[in-house]
């Protein structure tokens, strides 16, 4: 098919819930991805935070070949090498006790609510579950219901009951919300969809120390500050404030579906046999992926890489205040960065793509940067080039 042909397929036949750019991609090649036609775009999205190998990673390929000539389906009634090998990589790398796999992230959200609600029935019929303004943990009508933006809830009523919102960074406000029918705190460590926001280390020290007091759960959603991308394997790590909970997804397979629940053993005792479970989840396939994405990044070193390409990318992104006033703050950690302007960022994020750089805008006026990990400072350069030229 040809690209207007198949343009017109989709537009007229998907359901219309997306606002696509008129691009058909076609392959990718590390940090570059190629349209049918052959043009080349640098990827500073990875496909909303999720390609942090950057595409076609040979370690990844080889995996998901490998695996896939040998077994791509069994059930999680058997057993599987491969499961084994990842569940106990991620109880390494988190210093957490249990894990459940899911195929996304709005799944692995979903999940921690029900594991939250049965810790909470266990714990004297505890409910409540308080997130955050502004937040963002998915789609499904629990998730849904957690996500504190009224604009993703509306048209879906009755949405589900027992959440509660409180401004993002307000200690004083999570306090008087904080009562004994709340079973869990629910928080991204940074705001993603939200645009790039972080949390201050007290207001994270504050829902720790109300959920440990009242026995209550702590939950992180690292769906998308998770897996090295904020220059820790996990963000929370930066503060110490380690969670009960811990949802994860997006770059945890490279780009193959996976999320993640993992939790420590005082949840994992609050839920019985059959509780929970999925048919795909925690497939042969998937496991391959995520054991290869965890195993590279740390061969690689991607959080240190995170680290260290973050911190010259913000330098070269607010050095181009002095000549776009109306760039207000550049924020974010590792390669999870937020540009706030003053207007609409979409005619920006448009240009950059005719120019062949995929950024993306969210919340209207941030313009996020989510690179893959793999990236080197000459990519940055180059980004940095095409987008003055679009900024302009
Ligand atoms: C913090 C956070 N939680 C949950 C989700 C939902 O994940 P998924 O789109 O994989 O269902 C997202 C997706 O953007 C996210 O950023």
């Amino acid at each position: 098919m040809k690209k207007e042909e198949i343009i017109s397929v989709v537009e007229k036949h998907y359901l219309p819930v997306f606002t696509r750019q008129p691009v058909v991609f076609d392959r990718g090649q590390g940090a570059v991805i190629y349209d049918i036609d052959g043009k080349e775009y640098l990827d500073f999205f990875a496909g909303i935070a999720v390609s942090i190998l950057g595409h076609n990673h040979p370690a990844l390929v080889a995996a998901l070949s490998r695996q896939s000539a040998k077994l791509i389906h069994t059930t999680n009634i058997f057993y599987t090498e491969i499961q084994a090998n990842l569940v106990k990589k991620l109880v390494d790398l988190s210093g957490l006790d249990r894990v459940f796999l899911a195929n996304s992230g709005t799944e692995a959200i979903e999940g921690a609510i029900k594991l939250a609600r049965k810790y909470g029935l266990k714990n004297g019929g505890k409910f409540k579950i308080i997130s955050a303004l502004n937040s963002f943990h998915g789609r499904t009508l629990g998730a849904l219901a957690a996500t504190g933006q009224v604009k993703y809830h509306k048209g879906f009523d009755p949405i589900l009951s027992g959440f509660e919102y409180v401004d993002f960074n307000d200690s004083a406000a999570l306090k008087s919300a904080f009562d004994d029918e709340t079973c869990a705190v629910l928080l991204e460590p940074i705001q993603g969809e939200g645009g790039i926001i972080e949390a201050h280390e007290e207001f994270l020290k504050t829902a720790a120390d109300l959920c440990s007091q009242n026995n209550a759960l702590l939950i992180f959603d690292e769906i998308q500050s998770g897996i090295f991308r904020s220059g820790k394997p996990f963000c929370w790590q930066h503060f110490g404030i380690k969670p009960d909970i811990m949802t994860i997804a997006k770059a945890l397979g490279g780009g193959f579906p996976i999320g993640a629940i993992l939790c420590n053993e005082k949840v994992a005792a609050a839920i019985d046999k059959g509780d929970h479970g999925s048919t795909f989840g925690g497939g042969p396939l998937a496991c391959a992926a995520a054991v290869s994405v965890l195993d590279t990044a740390e061969e690689l070193k991607l959080d240190k890489k995170a680290q260290e390409l973050g911190g010259y990318m913000m330098g070269k992104l607010r050095d181009l205040k002095k000549e776009f006033p109306f760039i207000k703050e550049v924020r974010g950690k590792g390669l999870l960065i937020g540009m706030e302007i003053d207007k609409d960022g979409s005619a920006v994020v448009k240009k950059a793509l005719e120019k062949g750089l995929i950024i993306n805008c969210t919340s209207t006026k941030v313009i996020r940067f989510c690179p893959p990990l793999i990236i080197g400072k000459e990519d940055v350069d180059k980004m940095i080039t095409i987008l003055k030229e679009s900024l302009r």
